[in-house]
C-alpha cells in the first residue's frame, strides 16, 4: 500500500514537474496542471532571466495560463505563441518583462484568450514612431474579456499616449473587453471625448493613480458600464456637465454605476462637488476616503458630514500600520545608532529613509495586483 502511494505521488510529481516543458524552454519553466482558481494546464517561466521569447513558439497546445513574468525581453518577436491556433489559451500574464516594443504581428493565434496582463512594462506606442505604433495590437484576440495595462507604458511617454491608446480601441475591435485597467500611466486627460466608446462592453474601468482632473469622456456610450476607478487622480470638481452625464447614466438604464474619488484634491466649496456627491443616484464607494484641500490642508468640509455620518477622516488600516511601523523601527534604529556611533548619524539616516521610499512605493504596485483569479 505505501509502497503503491509512493509510486501514484512521484507519477504526479513528474507529470508536474519541469520536465514536462519542451527542451527549447532550457528547464526554466514549470509546465502541468496545477490549481490557478481551478485545475488548468500552467506554463509559469518567472523569474527565469529569459532575455528573448523565442522558446514561447513552441507552448505545448494544451497549455491555458500562460504565466511569463520578470523576465528581461525588450521586444517581443512577430507570432510570438508560433503558427498553430492556440485555442485552449485563456490567460497570458507578461508583467514586469521591460517590454519595450510589442510588433504588429506579434499576438496572432489568440482568438480564445480572456484576459492579457501587460502590466508594468516599458512599452512606447507612439505615433509619431510608425515601428511602435500598430493600432492593430490586439485585433486578433476575438474574446478578450480583461485588459490590464497598469503602469505599461514607457517613462517618457508623449502626452498623447490617450491618443495612441483610443487607436488601438478603434482598430483592435475589442467588442467584448469587460475590464480595462490603466491605472499608474500618467495619463492627464482624454482629449476625445469618445475615448472609449469602441468598447461596447466595458464593465469596469479603471483609471485611478494618473493625473485626470475630471471624467472628460462619454459614459453613456457604455451601456454595460458599472464602475469607474478615478481614485488617486487630480480632480478638485466635476463639471456641471460631467455630473449631468453620470446622473444620466444611472437614470437611463437598469443598473448602478459606481465611481470612486477617493484620495483626489477635492474643493472644499460644498457647492463645487460635495452637494452633488450627497444628492446623486451615483454611488460613490470609500466615502470615508474623501477629502477636499485647501491651503495645503486635508479638511472634511462641513457639509460632507451628512455623505459620511460623521465618519472620522480615516486613514487606510494597512498604511497606517505600515507607517507607525517603519516609523517605530527607525526610532529604535536611530537610537541604537546615536548610542553607538554617535558620529555617524547622518550616515545611518540615509539608507533608512531609502528604505522607507522603496516600501511606500511597493505598497502602491501591490494594489493593481490584486488576484482576478476566475478564469
Ligand atoms: C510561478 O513561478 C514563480 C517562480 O518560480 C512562483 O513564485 C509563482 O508562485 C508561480 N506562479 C504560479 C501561479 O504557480
Ligand atoms: C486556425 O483557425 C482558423 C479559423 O479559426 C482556421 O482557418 C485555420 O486553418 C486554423 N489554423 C490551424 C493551423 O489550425
Amino acid at each position: 500500500m505505501m509502497f503503491q502511494i509512493l509510486i501514484i505521488t512521484s507519477l504526479v510529481a513528474l507529470a508536474a514537474g519541469s520536465s514536462s516543458c519542451p527542451p527549447a524552454f532550457s528547464n526554466k519553466c514549470i509546465c502541468g496542471r496545477q490549481d490557478y482558481s481551478g485545475d488548468h494546464y500552467v506554463v509559469n517561466c518567472s523569474y527565469t532571466g529569459f532575455t528573448d521569447a523565442s522558446m514561447l513558439q513552441r507552448l505545448p497546445p494544451e497549455t491555458e495560463v500562460l504565466i511569463f513574468r520578470g523576465n528581461n525581453v525588450s521586444e517581443l518577436p512577430v507570432n510570438i505563441f508560433g503558427i498553430h491556433n492556440n485555442t485552449k489559451l485563456k490567460i497570458v500574464d507578461m508583467t514586469g518583462n521591460h517590454i519595450k516594443l510589442i510588433r504588429g504581428k506579434t499576438f496572432h493565434h489568440v482568438s480564445n484568450v480572456q484576459r492579457l496582463i501587460l502590466n508594468h512594462n516599458d512599452i512606447s506606442i507612439s505615433s509619431d514612431n510608425p515601428t511602435e505604433h500598430h493600432p492593430r495590437l490586439f485585433s486578433n484576440f476575438e474574446n478578450l474579456e480583461e485588459l490590464h495595462l497598469t503602469d505599461a507604458f514607457a517613462d517618457n511617454t508623449p502626452e498623447d499616449l490617450a491618443a495612441d491608446l483610443h487607436d488601438i480601441f478603434v482598430s483592435s475591435e475589442l467588442k467584448k473587453l469587460k475590464k480595462l485597467h490603466l491605472e499608474q500611466n500618467e495619463i492627464f486627460q482624454f482629449d476625445d471625448e469618445q475615448v472609449f466608446c469602441d468598447l461596447p462592453s466595458l464593465e469596469d474601468l479603471h483609471i485611478g493613480q494618473n493625473n485626470l482632473h475630471g471624467v472628460s469622456f462619454n459614459i453613456t456610450c457604455m451601456k454595460n458600464l458599472r464602475f469607474i476607478d478615478l481614485e488617486s487622480n487630480s480632480i478638485y470638481t466635476l463639471t456641471p456637465k460631467e455630473r449631468a452625464r453620470l446622473d444620466e447614466a444611472v437614470t437611463s438604464r437598469q443598473h448602478d454605476l459606481e465611481i470612486d474619488l477617493s484620495n483626489n484634491p477635492l474643493s472644499c466649496n460644498c457647492e463645487d462637488i460635495y452637494n452633488w456627491l450627497n444628492s446623486t443616484k451615483v454611488d460613490v464607494r470609500n466615502k470615508n476616503k474623501l477629502h477636499c484641500v485647501q491651503s495645503n490642508q486635508y479638511k472634511l468640509p462641513e457639509c460632507n458630514a451628512k455623505l459620511i455620518k460623521m465618519q472620522p477622516l480615516i486613514i487606510d488600516s494597512n498604511s497606517y500600520f505600515l507607517t507607525s511601523l517603519l516609523f517605530l523601527s527607525l526610532c529604535a534604529s536611530l537610537a541604537l545608532n546615536i548610542y553607538s556611533h554617535r558620529s555617524r548619524i547622518e550616515q545611518t539616516l540615509v539608507p533608512a529613509f531609502h528604505s522607507v521610499t522603496k516600501k511606500v512605493h511597493y505598497t502602491s504596485i501591490t494594489k493593481s495586483e490584486l488576484p482576478e483569479m476566475d478564469v
